[in-house]
């Protein structure tokens, strides 16, 4: 299964991407995740990255279509994969349809989740991440039994540094104005499908399964 997954910054991608991953065996690959690791090992990427990372804006093509390239020709993406948070602009999109109808692996479906605006910023000043295992939490919807404690592994919880006020506005902004173009570009592909994701995390889950035909 080829998947792209679209939807607002705190629409719940990553969350839905990782039950994907478990249910189906196939990798996620996100962007922003292999961007903030590249920002936590402080490699040359890290650094050109974080300044845009931190001010809400999309970090240039150049670096993020090479990272997904590269990501895509790994042996563990040849049962599919699951893309979340790329692509990102109209460029990202044609440069991606490019690269897989070389390899006759079109995209299958570009599923996108979709919640008002008003619940995202709550979702996003919210959420917490474990450490070490990679678990989403959110204080206010889904809090840890015990506070800033993963309950699945023990591991320390943290606040991106990207998930401010200030910054989720721009993110939002730019979103709006980049990113939700894709869904049209889609819909004229014939490949759009779109879910309800506000309600119970396991039931918006149920219901993308379902869409997938699985
Ligand atoms: P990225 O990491 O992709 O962030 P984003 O798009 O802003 O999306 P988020 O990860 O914030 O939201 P999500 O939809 O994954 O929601 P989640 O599941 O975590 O990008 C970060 C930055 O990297 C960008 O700003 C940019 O600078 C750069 N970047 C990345 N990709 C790029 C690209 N292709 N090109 C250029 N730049 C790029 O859920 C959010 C919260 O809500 C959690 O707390 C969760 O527990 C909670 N939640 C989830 N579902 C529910 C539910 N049903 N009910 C209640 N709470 C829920
Ligand atoms: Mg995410
Ligand atoms: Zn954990």
């Amino acid at each position: 299964m080829r998947i792209v997954l679209l939807g607002a910054p705190g629409a719940g991608k990553g969350t839905q991407a990782k039950k994907l991953v478990e249910k189906y065996g196939i990798p996620q690959i996100s962007t922003g995740d292999i961007l903030r690791k590249a920002v936590a090992d402080g490699n040359p990427l890290g650094k050109e990255a974080k300044a845009y990372m931190d001010k809400g804006e999309l970090v240039p093509d150049s670096v993020v279509i090479g990272l997904v390239k590269e990501r895509l020709t790994r042996d563990d993406c040849k049962k599919g994969f699951i893309l979340d948070g790329f692509p990102r602009n109209t460029a990202q999109a044609e440069v991606l349809d490019k690269v897989l109808n070389e390899t006759n692996i079109p995209l299958q479906v570009a599923l996108c989740v979709d919640v008002d605006m008003e619940i995202l910023m709550k979702r996003l000043t919210g959420r917490r991440t474990c450490r070490q295992c990679g678990q989403m939490y959110n204080i206010y919807f889904s809090p840890p039994q015990k506070e800033s404690v993963c309950d699945k592994c023990g591991g320390e919880l943290y606040q991106r540094d990207d998930d401010k006020e200030e910054t989720i506005r721009r993110r939002l902004e730019v979103y709006e104005a980049q990113t939700a173009p894709l869904i049209e570009y889609y819909k004229n592909k014939g490949i759009l499908k779109t879910v309800e994701g506000t309600g119970d995390i396991d039931e918006i889950f149920a219901n993308i399964c379902s869409i997938l035909g699985a």
